[in-house]
């Protein structure tokens, strides 16, 4: 099963798709996260994603491609989470499929309105060692501050702050939106009421795979 999850910042992508993939036996792949792990530890990648990020800007195509080139192959049951995020990308991903024989099982729009996804980057608190993500009113750690699995203390995101966040929502409208008519075209679009709880949007995401993908 091949699925892709769209949908603006802090819609809860990357939330749903940890879950997801624990639970299905799936391999996330989360190109965000990928591109902070190259940016921490300094590599080519890294130095050139840098920049881009820290703009709230996409990092081009030809990087994300290649990167993405590099895993997929390799793995069985995906989530991607985070990419494709242009049209470039999902002809690029189509193409990687093709030549294994494979294609998108589905595609997730999380849906939500700019209010509720700049509260939630704003409360968002991550863990800059084991990755784990939180949010300080809807899922705080059971101890102040601190990672529930590893203890180290929380971080903001650079690009959570709020002119960051305003650019990466008109980013989104701009050059990943067409994406949505790219996957509706093609038959393979539900779309997730992404605003309600954490636990009902698992729910829903749920029933959507078994009913329909
Ligand atoms: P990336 O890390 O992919 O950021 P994003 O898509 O902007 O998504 P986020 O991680 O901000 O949000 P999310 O939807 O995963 O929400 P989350 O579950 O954390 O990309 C970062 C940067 O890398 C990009 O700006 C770009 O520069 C670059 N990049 C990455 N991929 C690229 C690509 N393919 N091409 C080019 N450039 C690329 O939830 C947010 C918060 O809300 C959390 O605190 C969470 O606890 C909370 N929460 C989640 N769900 C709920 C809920 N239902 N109710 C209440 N709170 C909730």
């Amino acid at each position: 099963m091949i699925i892709v999850f769209l949908g603006p910042p802090g819609s809860g992508k990357g939330t749903q798709a940890k879950r997801l993939a624990q639970d299905m036996k799936l391999v996330h792949i989360s190109t965000g996260d990928m591109l902070r792990d190259a940016v921490r530890n300094g590599t080519p990648l890294g130095l050139k994603a840098k920049e881009y990020m820290e703009r709230g800007e996409l990092v081009p195509d030809e990087l994300i491609v290649a990167m993405i080139e590099e895993v997929l192959p390799q793995k069985g049951g995906v989530v991607l989470d985070g990419f494709p995020r242009t049209v470039a990308q999902a002809q690029a991903l189509e193409g990687m499929l093709k030549n294994n024989d494979k294609d998108v099982s589905c595609v997730f729009l999380f849906d939500s309105d700019d209010e509720v996804i700049v509260e939630r980057l704003s409360g968002r608190r991550s863990c800059p060692n084991c990755g784990a993500v939180y949010h300080v009113k809807y899922s705080p750690p059971k101890v102040d501050n601190l990672c529930d699995v590893c203890s180290t203390p929380l971080i903001q995101r650079e690009d959570d702050r709020e002119e960051v966040v305003r650019k990466r929502l008109e980013v989104y409208r701009n050059q990943t939106s067409p994406l949505v008519d790219f996957y509706r075209e093609k038959n393979k679009l539900k779309v997730i009421n992404a605003e309600r709880s954490i636990e009902e949007v698992y729910a829903d995401l749920k029933t959507a795979i078994s009913n329909e993908c």
